[in-house]
């Protein structure tokens, strides 16, 4: 009788672009100032692709520093799966695009479009083929390159927004204390239009008028997801200590989507978690959407503030609405 398999976290890696945007750069051709972006968001700068950097570019780096931290090669891995909202083509997939850089021929491939909740819905579907004995290594990178969609005249959005990538590498386990133990995912698509880019899909075909129009960038209620914000993150952080029996002395780092300074603190503080156990990098990010997560759990790591045996729980939401929980150990 098989023994149940858990999917272990046994490679992480990150990339960012050299290029920082700081808010100084906002102010010299946008009415907003570093005052109001660092108040109201806790972003300081964020890392923006170069002409030649794509999603898929950023993607296959963190994979490879995945890798090498795995001491794997890309023949070693039998599924990749990359989380975008940005990605490199409407087709193929960005999955397909990496999955060539990296020469892991033949192996399956393929995209989830889950917004900032990405990485979290991307670690449980690949927890799955693991846990069901399907597949055994599974490289998950979420990477993102939201400058490409950002409307720089928009200063509502594009100050929030950066570019990055992070990958991890998942391996079966038969230590069913170690790993993802729990994940929850869930999605609202009334909120659709909460944050969307309205035109060069199916419904609105790119033309001369839509490209006139800004209608291939971002269009955000940033108010409206602020709220929702708030409330979800909330509800993660009580549902994934309910279901797992776990309460905050429990939990050695929570690592949430970087979406903004002041949900991250609001949510933590309803918990009564203390500040150290919140990693935050947003301000030197910015909002990296799926990428955001990974990227922090690298910086968490190389700062020595999680490692091996550490509890973490990782909380997300954006666009769908979508929204995803998890409790992993490393
Ligand atoms: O991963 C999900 C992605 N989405 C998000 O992360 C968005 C979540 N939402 C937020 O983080 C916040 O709602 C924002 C940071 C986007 C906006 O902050 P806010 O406190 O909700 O401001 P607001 O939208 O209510 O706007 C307040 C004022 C407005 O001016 P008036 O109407 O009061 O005169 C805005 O026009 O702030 C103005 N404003 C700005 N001022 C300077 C909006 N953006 C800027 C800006 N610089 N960049």
């Amino acid at each position: 009788m098989p023994r149940p398999l858990r999917a272990a976290i046994i490679g992480l890696g990150a990339a960012v672009p050299e290029k920082v945007l700081t808010n100084a750069d906002f102010e010299k051709f946008l009415d907003t100032s570093d005052e109001w972006i660092t108040q109201r968001t806790g972003i300081r700068e964020r890392r923006i692709a170069s002409e030649d950097q794509s999603t898929g570019t950023l993607g296959t780096i963190a994979a490879k520093n995945a890798l090498a931290d795995a001491k794997l090669t890309p023949q070693d891995i039998e599924l990749i799966i990359v989380a975008t909202v940005t990605p490199d083509m409407t087709m193929p997939s960005t999955a397909c695009c990496i999955q060539n850089d990296l020469g892991a021929k033949d192996v399956p491939a393929f995209d989830i479009g889950a917004a900032c909740s990405g990485f979290v819905y991307a670690l449980s579907v690949a927890g799955k083929f693991i846990e069901t004995g399907t597949y055994k290594r599974v490289l998950v990178i979420a990477t993102e390159t939201l400058s490409k969609f950002s409307d720089y005249t928009d200063r509502g959005s594009c100050v929030l927004f950066g570019d990055g990538a992070g990958a991890v590498v998942l391996e079966g386990t038969e230590d069913t204390d170690r790993g993802l133990l729990y994940s929850v995912l869930h999605a609202d698509g009334n909120g659709w239009d909460f944050i969307h880019v309205p035109a060069g899909g199916s419904r609105s075909p790119a033309s001369l008028e839509t490209v006139g129009n800004r209608e291939h960038y971002i269009k955000m209620r940033g108010r409206d997801v602020y709220k929702f914000a708030v409330e979800k993150m909330q509800w993660l952080l009580g549902d994934c200590m309910e279901k797992c029996s776990l309460t905050v002395d429990d939990i050695d780092m929570v690592v949430p989507h970087q979406v903004n300074s002041r949900i991250i603190q609001s949510a933590a503080r309803k918990f009564n978690f203390p500040q150290e156990k919140v990693f935050v990098n947003i301000d030197i990010y910015g909002n990296t959407s799926a990428a955001s997560i990974p990227l922090a759990m690298q910086q968490a790591r190389d700062e020595g503030r999680i490692g091996p045996g550490s509890t973490l729980m990782l909380v997300a939401f954006g666009a769908g609405l979508t929204w995803a929980g998890a409790i992993v150990k490393l």
